[in-house]
């Protein structure tokens, strides 16, 4: 359904996260069947989603990089496996100064890389554009300044300090090997549209890798856009902005701008049926921020799409603990059906070390198994 939305742009960048969606004052418009017959044409809603809105131009490019990255690591056998990562943007024009944006470091999915490299795997890096990357995150800005612990020697070299290079030591080592091994592909994208053109290209380039796959979709992805149809060429105008808005009582004139959003079509359905329908292990994430729905939602991804697992976390607790949902289809009654398992970082807010040093050796024993499960049913096993 189309939603109508209305809030103040008060500023150039609008952040949002898309769990509190509710903030924009929704109402809903009439079905978009009745206002677009032309796109109702399109039987399939991905179709119709990447016929209106238009492919980035690195496409061609990231295609051709996916398909040499995997066809070299399929031929050694090597496992595979897709992170997402990051937020995605909703333009508001596409001469872009004003976008939605959703909340996401980076953290998880760079993170993730870094133990998916340690572990053997070969990683195709979908992230958002100057997001977190994997080794170059222990050395932001803010964290670690690298500049702040060299200095200049009197023969005018650089020194760094003992304690910084023994924590460097174990990260460049593991940088190098993957740079020598040739193991981590990272592809860049900004908006919703970019992302989504961008994973179906990977959900088919991964096809090949078949039960050697995982997909790990921990980017957050915005579950409304703009379509293209429907964007302002130029930078709204305040002015302009008057025009299009219900009048609040008390605004000033030409202050208040209503949006039109439109729901991103569910994706991780089309990746599982048509995209990419190998054995490969689909792990998506949920993140909620209430804890009393988090399971609930969790199961309702795991009977909506028929994937495997879902890691559930909240926004407040990401960092230290994960439940791992997963669809283990033997018992009879619903409840009997589901498998919960929390994954608690030792001491949990303070605890040492992080989280995803316990989630992807968890990730790889759930793979492994259903490698084995694949293996046996084609009679390899
Ligand atoms: O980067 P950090 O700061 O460390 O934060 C990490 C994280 C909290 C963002 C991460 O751990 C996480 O939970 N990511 C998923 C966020 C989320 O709940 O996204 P979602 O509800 O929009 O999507 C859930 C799943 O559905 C995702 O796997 C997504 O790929 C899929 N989806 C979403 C929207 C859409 N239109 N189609 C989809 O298929």
């Amino acid at each position: 359904r189309q939603i109508e939305g209305s809030y103040r742009a008060t500023t150039h960048q609008i952040h949002t996260n898309h769990l509190l969606s509710t903030n924009y004052n929704l109402r809903h418009l009439p079905a978009r069947s009745e206002r677009s017959s032309s796109t109702m044409s399109l039987t399939n809603e991905a179709d119709a989603y990447f016929a209106e809105n238009p492919a980035p131009p690195s496409l061609a490019t990231a295609k051709k990089q996916l398909d040499d990255f995997i066809s070299t690591h399929v031929a050694q056998n090597r496992r595979v496996v897709l992170i997402t990562s990051g937020g995605t943007t909703v333009p508001l024009e596409r001469n872009t100064v004003r976008f939605l944006d959703n909340f996401s470091a980076g953290t998880r999915g760079a993170c993730s890389a870094e133990y998916f490299l340690k572990a053997g795997y070969a990683v195709v890096f979908l992230h958002r554009q100057w997001s977190l990357l994997p080794f170059a995150r222990h050395y932001t800005h803010s964290r670690n300044f690298f500049l702040g612990h060299m200095s200049e020697t009197a023969d005018g070299g650089i020194e760094i300090e003992d304690d910084y290079a023994k924590t460097l030591l174990p990260i460049l080592r593991a940088y190098k090997k993957t740079q020598k091994e040739g193991t981590l592909l990272m592809i860049p994208f900004t908006t919703v549209s970019e992302y989504l053109h961008l994973l179906r290209e990977a959900a088919m380039s991964m096809r090949p890798v078949g039960a050697n796959g995982v997909f790990y979709l921990a980017a957050a992805v915005s579950d409304f856009f703009v379509p293209s149809s429907e964007m302002s060429e130029h930078k709204i105008q305040s002015g302009d902005a008057d025009s299009m808005a219900t009048p609040v009582t008390g605004a000033p004139r030409g202050k208040t701008l209503n949006l039109h959003l439109s729901p991103t079509p569910k994706f991780l359905h089309h990746l599982i049926s048509t995209w990419a329908p190998t054995p490969a292990l689909v792990v998506s994430f949920k993140l909620e921020t209430d804890p009393g729905i988090l399971l609930a939602k969790a199961k309702q991804a795991l009977r909506r799409y028929g994937h495997r697992l879902v890691i559930g976390n909240l926004l407040k607790t990401r960092s230290w603990e994960v439940v791992f949902v997963e669809n283990g289809q033997g018992g009879k009654e619903e409840d009997e059906r589901w498998k919960e398992d929390w994954i608690r970082l030792e001491g949990g807010e303070k605890g040492k070390g992080e989280i995803e040093a316990l989630i992807i050796p968890e990730v790889v024993r759930r793979h492994e198994g259903m490698m084995k499960e694949v293996a046996g049913s084609n009679g390899n096993g």
